[in-house]
Formats: structure tokens, sequence, C-alpha cells
């Protein structure tokens, strides 16, 4: 399950640059191309939800025996967080909103800060 998050996560952001970027160069209703990639993208959000919730409920028994309920907790929170922004960013760039650059920043911001943890908890590759 932890390969298949790993997976999703990747694909999910890949495809959010990608509609980031086409509804950069055309934010009008026309752009059937990213409408359709943004779609794809709404398909992998709730893959690595799943994947995500699926790694959590599965590894209930050791994330309490190392008494690590708060930081997976605050992976848990941290990644429905990103999904959040990933889609209030692209959503405000698609209505022209001045907040779309703001936006685009914390969901940077949250994407680093997921990663950096999801990789450094136990079951993470760069965790020791
Ligand atoms: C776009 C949002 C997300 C990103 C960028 C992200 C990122 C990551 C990364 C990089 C890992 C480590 C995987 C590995 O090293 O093999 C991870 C693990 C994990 N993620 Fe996520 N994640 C996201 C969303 C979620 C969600 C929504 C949930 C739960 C509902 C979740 C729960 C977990 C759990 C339980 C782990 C295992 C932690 C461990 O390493 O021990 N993630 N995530």
């Amino acid at each position: 399950m932890l390969h298949l998050h790993l997976t999703a996560i990747i694909v999910a952001v890949i495809l959010f640059i990608a509609v980031y970027g086409m509804y950069k160069k055309n934010n009008t209703r026309d752009n059937k191309a990213a409408f359709i990639t943004h779609m794809v993208l709404r398909v992998f959000y709730l893959i690595v939800l799943f994947s995500g919730l699926m790694v959590y409920v599965g590894n209930m028994e050791g994330i309490s025996n190392s008494g690590g309920h708060m930081t997976y907790g605050i992976k848990v929170l941290l990644g429905i967080l990103t999904i959040g922004f990933m889609e209030m960013a692209i959503v405000r760039l698609k209505k022209n909103s001045a907040k779309a650059t703001v936006l685009m920043v914390i969901c940077l911001a949250v994407i680093i800060a997921t990663v950096i943890m999801g990789a450094t908890l136990p079951l993470g590759m760069l965790s020791f």
C-alpha cells in the first residue's frame, strides 16, 4: 500500500504541475485538455487519500506501540491539507483570482512538509 501511496503522490504532483501550467496559459472554459487532466488529477487525489488511510489503519498497532500517535496524526492532517491546497490553488487560478499565487506558495510549502514528514516517519524511505 505504501508503494501505491508513493506512486500516486508522484503521479499527482506531475499532473498538478501539468494542470497548473495549462490553466496558466489559458484559463478559459474551452481549455478541454486542462479540464480533463484536472479530472484525472482528482482521481489521483482519491488514490493518495485511500492508500494513505490504508497505510495508517494497517499499521495502527505498530503506531500505538511506538507511541507515534501524534506524529502520524499530524502526517494524515498534513496529507489532507496538501490535497485541499492543491485543489484550491488550481481553482483560484482557473477563476483568475488574485489569491492564486499566495495559494500556490502555501501549497508548495505543505507539499514539501508532507513529503519530508512521510519520508522520515518509521515506514518512510528516509527513516533510520
Ligand atoms: C498529496 C498529499 C500527500 C503527500 C505529498 C504524501 C507524502 C508521503 C510520503 C513521501 C510518504 C513516505 C512514503 C515512502 O517513503 O515510501 C508518505 C507516507 C505516509 N502517508 Fe502520505 N502523503 C500525502 C497524503 C496522505 C494522506 C491524505 C494520508 C492519510 C489519510 C497519508 C498517510 C500516510 C501514512 C500513514 C504514511 C506512512 C508514514 C510512515 O512513513 O511511517 N498521506 N506520505
